[in-house]
């Protein structure tokens, strides 16, 4: 007698079926147009807000917005699902997308809302016609490289500098074009509680404005760099022009302020375009810190970077740290700067460690103070 005759079979052709995407995600597609459309009014971006309103009423009319991102195999939120889409239209904006440029300020163009429906036709044509640029597009996260974050970034420069008296040797993990590692040839103009401070060369293409919380602290009168290198999992090369067409993609076209100050801090990068490793910080610290060169103070430093590393990436660099720490010898000293917090959407803080070679493997760690992720506002708590 066959025993198994009447038992169920424990592999069923269910088994092998793909699980339709539930509605949940598509509910989530939604959920995350709503909110992206809601914060770019709130930010002062009419067309973007447009543009993902266009995606969001295209997607529930099953459209090509629809077909383009219906079952998203991810977290639709989580990965700026809208801003993807919205970086498309701008990149082909810029690259020159007939109808679609004329609204756009980036591209010369401008827009009015009563222009709505022409926006919505030009971004129909341009997702129906370049489908698989779109979806090649869409399988990168969204990538800016913002400079606004050297005003807060820069008092930590000063302070290093200061201690140390030594030239700095700038690691950047996470670093996207690089833009930051070139902090030292910005202006800076800082409102402080007890006045205005200039720093830096003020014919500087980039004059970046920022509120200091407290009171004007005494910054190094000039800091010297003995090199710049930075790494990054996708990092943007700025001699390659479409390279450069997707970073200013992901700034509004309709904010030339910030435009502006991309654009002026490419033409201090063109200069001498730094090195950006392809690399996961992870590993990559480990062989930056391991052999520091005498006379220059190594610099590792991140900007909003810390909340897209996992446990174990976090563990794999403060253990490079932990090691490399425990030979440090005064003309080799070692700093870890971060402009960072632990989630994405929270405040950030600036703050450091410094091993000097004669403050043993803990070294010091000082926090400067809590600021905005973008860098605009900072409250100073700790200087020298
Ligand atoms: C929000 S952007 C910040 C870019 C730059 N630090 C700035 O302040 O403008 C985060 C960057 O971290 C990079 N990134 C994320 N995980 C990484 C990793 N494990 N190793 C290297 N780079 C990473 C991303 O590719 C992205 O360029």
């Amino acid at each position: 007698m066959n025993k198994n005759k009447n038992r169920k079979s424990s592999i069923s052709s269910q088994d092998f079926s793909v699980t339709p995407p539930g509605d949940d995600v598509n509910e989530k597609i939604l959920t995350a147009f709503d909110a992206q459309r809601r914060a770019c009014e709130v930010l002062g971006s009419p067309l973007t807000r447009d543009v993902v309103g266009f995606c969001h009423d295209d997607f529930e009319a099953g459209g090509i917005i629809a077909k383009l991102v219906r079952g998203w195999q991810g977290d639709p939120l989580n990965d700026n699902v809208p801003l993807r889409l919205a970086g498309f239209a701008h990149h082909a904006a810029l690259a020159g997308a007939a109808g679609l440029a004329q609204f756009y300020q980036s591209c010369g163009g401008a827009y009015d809302e009563k222009a709505r429906t022409a926006l919505e036709d030009a971004l129909r044509h341009v997702f129906t016609e370049d489908e698989a640029g779109a979806r090649k597009f869409l399988r990168s996260a969204p990538q800016t490289n913002e400079t606004g974050r050297s005003a807060s970034l820069l008092l930590g420069f000063s302070e290093i500098s200061k201690r140390l008296s030594l030239p700095l040797r700038l690691r950047e993990m996470g670093a996207s074009a690089g833009l930051n590692l070139f902090f030292d040839k910005f202006h800076f103009a800082l409102q402080t509680d007890t006045g205005a401070v200039h720093w830096g060369d003020a014919d500087s293409p980039l004059t970046l404005e920022a509120t200091w919380r407290g009171a004007a602290p005494a910054l190094a009168g000039a800091i010297q760099v003995a090199s710049r290198r930075g790494c990054d999992l996708f990092p943007v090369d700025i001699t390659q022009a479409d390279e450069r067409r997707k970073l200013q993609c992901w700034v509004w076209g309709d904010m030339p302020a910030r435009r502006a100050r991309l654009l002026a801090a490419l033409q201090i990068a063109d200069r001498a375009p730094p090195q950006i490793d392809r690399a996961d910080a992870a590993g990559w610290v480990a062989a930056q810190i391991i052999e520091r060169p005498k006379g220059e103070a190594t610099v590792l430093y991140h900007s909003i970077v810390w909340p897209y590393l996992s446990v174990a990436q976090r563990f794999a660099i403060e253990s490079a740290f932990a090691q490399a720490a425990e030979a440090v010898t005064p003309d080799a000293p070692l700093v870890w700067l971060k402009m960072d917090g632990r989630e994405l959407g929270t405040i950030a803080q600036l703050s450091y460690r410094i091993w000097t070679g004669e403050n043993g493997p803990e070294g010091e760690e000082v926090i400067i103070g809590p600021c905005h992720p973008h860098g605009n506002d900072m409250e100073i708590l700790a200087v020298l």
